[in-house]
């Protein structure tokens, strides 16, 4: 078998077969495919496509190139969460508590920022102390003990994903459904869950900008999750406004810790409740009704703050931080944005907000970069949102003195009309 003629088939708009994809994984990662081979033939893949097989057999090679994680040693139901990236997007802070409260075992790997989206382990780290690393046995005993761990994932899960995300990132191939299926589902295969309920954000902040692109790639990961033996189930969730009031990593820690408290934004509460009333659907602890009002009293009666607590605490970090978030650190500067007419706010471009919080110091340009965990955004306004001139919209937070690129990209980012747009619902849809 030769490179060149599994990239000449994909580019004659062929179909390639399990050993051939195989042949490209392992060849990969060994070292006997080069970069240049690898990214024609992702480029080909990019123009041309691949069918559900081919995508399910290259998401088993990603998966099958490194370690896998064996629960066995887990006692009782493992559910996981995945969000294809948003803005704002702090869920599983709030919603992996709520369910291991509830007596569900979330072993949780989790990714830093990506671009213009925010990451949990980022998150995580922005409270004081917390460690993101444990060995397999510290991250099952702990499971085991208080039911919940969030870590980030080791070097060994999935290598063949490392090397093509790093290489899609610099040769325009990231946006292909196929390789975005492949890359997420080979990741989290590798762990040993039952369930999997999946976020598919939709909109101006996430990869999938209208809801048929969502739903196609809904379904294809929904249908490999399950031939890989898994409960699965996607919903697609709106993305065309940032989720909750705050983007940035310890400000979001913060937006999460008060939606534990019941104190949180409406549209953030209610996403957090439907995606943990449906992990533990799925797991069988009751009917979809019953789960979301064990869910409900999760957060009234305080127990799935303290699970959030004692997670931080098993895990080194700082617990009065999340009994006292006003003791966060806070960014040394501050701009803040007023309206500049009367009106309504139209639309929001989110990726353009993501971006913004990004130049602020909240994610990274390049791997190496550092984050300022307290750097961000706080609105005071969203889409639907009246609004009249010299009114706070948003007040953006640094370390930095230097907000004049930030704050143009936000206002850019900003449609004031007079137009009221119409209310959209958070779940845009639904795949089992
Ligand atoms: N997240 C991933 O892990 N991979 C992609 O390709 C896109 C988002």
């Amino acid at each position: 078998m030769r490179i060149v003629d599994i990239i000449k088939k994909k580019r004659n708009g062929n179909k390639l077969n399990k050993n051939e994809i195989d042949f490209f994984i392992n060849g990969y990662i060994n070292g006997e495919i080069y970069d240049y081979q690898a990214s024609a033939l992702l480029m080909a893949i990019l123009l041309k496509g691949m069918d559900n097989e081919e995508t399910t057999n290259l998401t088993f090679a990603i998966r099958d190139s490194g370690e896998k994680l064996d629960f066995s040693k887990i006692d009782g139901v493992r559910v996981d969460k995945h969000s294809t990236g948003g803005v704002g997007d702090k869920t599983s802070l709030i919603v992996a508590p709520i369910v291991a409260s509830l007596g569900v075992k979330v072993a949780k790997m989790s990714g830093r920022g990506l671009g213009h989206t925010g990451g949990t382990v980022d998150k995580l780290e922005s409270i004081t102390g917390y460690k993101t690393e444990l060995s397999n046995e510290e991250f099952i005993k702990q499971v085991n003990d208080i039911g919940i761990s969030i870590v980030g994932q080791s070097a060994n899960l999935a290598p063949a994903d490392k090397k093509l995300y790093a290489l899609r990132d610099v040769t325009g191939t990231v946006e292909s459904l196929p390789l975005v299926v492949s890359s997420i589902m080979g990741k989290k295969l590798c762990a040993d869950d039952d369930v999997i309920v999946l976020d598919i954000k939709c909109g101006s902040g996430a990869i999938c900008k209208t809801v048929d692109e969502s739903k196609e790639l809904a379904s294809l990961m929904v249908d490999i999750g399950k031939k890989a033996g898994k409960k699965m189930l996607a919903l697609i969730t709106d993305m065309d406004k940032p989720l909750g009031y705050a983007i940035g990593n310890s400000l979001e820690v913060v937006e999460a810790i008060e939606t534990l408290k019941g104190n949180g934004p409406k549209d953030l509460t209610e996403i957090c409740v439907i995606l943990a009333s449906n992990m533990l659907y799925l797991a069988g602890k009751g009917s979809l009704k019953e789960c979301e009002t064990a869910v409900r009293k999760s957060i009234s009666d305080g127990s799935a703050l303290n699970k959030l607590v004692e997670l931080v605490d098993r895990q080194g970090g700082d617990k009065n931080l999340i009994l006292n978030p006003n003791n966060f650190e806070k960014a040394k500067y501050k701009c803040e944005i007023y309206a500049e007419s009367n009106g309504y706010i139209t639309s929001i471009d989110t990726e353009g907000y993501g971006n913004a919080s990004l130049m602020l110091g909240a994610g990274r340009n390049s791997l190496k970069d550092k984050i300022d965990y307290t750097a961000g955004i706080i609105l005071n306004k969203k889409t639907g949102d009246s609004v009249n001139k010299g009114d706070l919209i948003a007040t953006l937070y640094s370390n930095t003195n230097s907000f004049e690129n930030a704050k143009n990209l936000f206002i850019n980012s900003t449609v004031i009309s007079d137009v009221k747009p119409g209310e959209k619902p958070l779940v845009l849809d639904i795949v089992k």
